[in-house]
């Protein structure tokens, strides 16, 4: 692996090698203390972000590397100066061995690529995708699940603009009898390619405008936040699907609660209890998937 800029990238192999990778640096961090000595990894962040900057710099951290870091590069970069991110990505890698970017174009980490002389780890390209954030959803599912092939999965809220929604169905793709339930607002739902590439890979696509079209034996939910930055200048107003202790003991006891983070009030925090809601077991896991996937790029080059 060199660049990760999108989820058309990964093969099925490709993730099980991440997973096993993933497994041993949980079992055996201290096998992997000194993987990246010596090896500078920079964040490059135009978009806000808590859980991704901060789990891939730990991450380096934990792997022995070292971290240079702009946490608001659109306005504290010199692209408030009006550098293009070309030259930007040019100049950044001449400093360090790997660059984790977010920017809010979705073309942006394959630009970055094409100019980058170091890997490029697309940490989220505006609407379009979210690479590393869905390996470690397919990462946490295979957790709780301990398979992927067979499951039903419904992916809620904002299937427009959520990147990470775009990214899973693309990984889950990689699986044999997938069924995606996908419930949002109809402004708000799937894009059409998406669709399509899903009917193309075999998965059966159902959307839905009300959680009582999910089955109540739905193996996953995957909930997301809607992304009003990306329609900031309309006056939409969306109503949210709440997801509560109420509604959620219509879902089996096997059916487990999903969220990238951050939440607002779609996911209700009375539930935070339950213990089906593993979404800040989820965001745990994405420090260990970033470091297996940092050191599959980086480590021995
Ligand atoms: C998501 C993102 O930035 O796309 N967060 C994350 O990386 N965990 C989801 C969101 O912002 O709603």
């Amino acid at each position: 692996m060199y660049h990760v800029i999108s989820c058309d990238q990964f093969s099925r192999d490709d993730l099980e090698s991440i997973f096993r990778l993933t497994d041993a640096v949980r079992s055996q961090p201290e096998a992997f203390r000194t993987a990246l000595a010596g090896k500078i990894v920079a964040t490059v962040f135009y978009e806000p972000s808590t859980r991704t900057r901060l789990s891939f710099e730990a991450a380096v951290l934990r792997l022995g590397g070292n971290v240079i870091s702009t946490e608001n590069a659109k306005e504290m970069s010199s692209a408030i100066k009006g550098e293009s991110l070309p030259d930007t990505i040019r100049v950044i890698a001449g400093y360090c061995d790997a660059i984790v970017l977010r920017h809010p174009d979705i073309r942006s980490a394959e630009v970055a690529a094409q100019v980058s002389r170091v890997p490029i780890i697309n940490a989220g390209s505006g609407s379009g995708e979210h690479p590393t954030q869905a390996v470690l959803d397919v990462y946490t599912i295979y957790q709780y699940k301990k398979k992927i092939d067979g499951l039903t999965i419904a992916v809620l809220g904002d299937l427009l603009f959520g990147r990470t929604v775009h990214s899973l169905v693309k990984l889950l793709a990689l699986y044999r009898d997938i069924t995606i339930y996908g419930l949002s607002r109809d402004v708000l739902s799937l894009p059409e390619d998406y669709i399509a590439y899903l009917a193309t890979k075999g998965v059966r696509y159902i959307p839905c405008r009300s959680l009582r079209e999910i089955p109540p034996e739905v193996d996953v939910l995957y909930h997301t936040r809607t992304q009003t930055e990306r329609f900031a200048n309309t006056d939409l107003q969306i109503e949210e699907f709440i997801i509560d202790k109420e509604s959620l003991d219509y879902f089996s006891p096997h059916t487990i609660l999903m969220h990238p983070l951050p939440r607002r009030n779609e996911i209700a925090p009375d539930v935070d209890g339950d213990k089906r809601a593993v979404f800040f077991a989820q965001s745990h896991y994405g420090m260990y998937v970033r470091m297996s996937l940092l050191h599959s790029i980086l480590a021995g080059r």
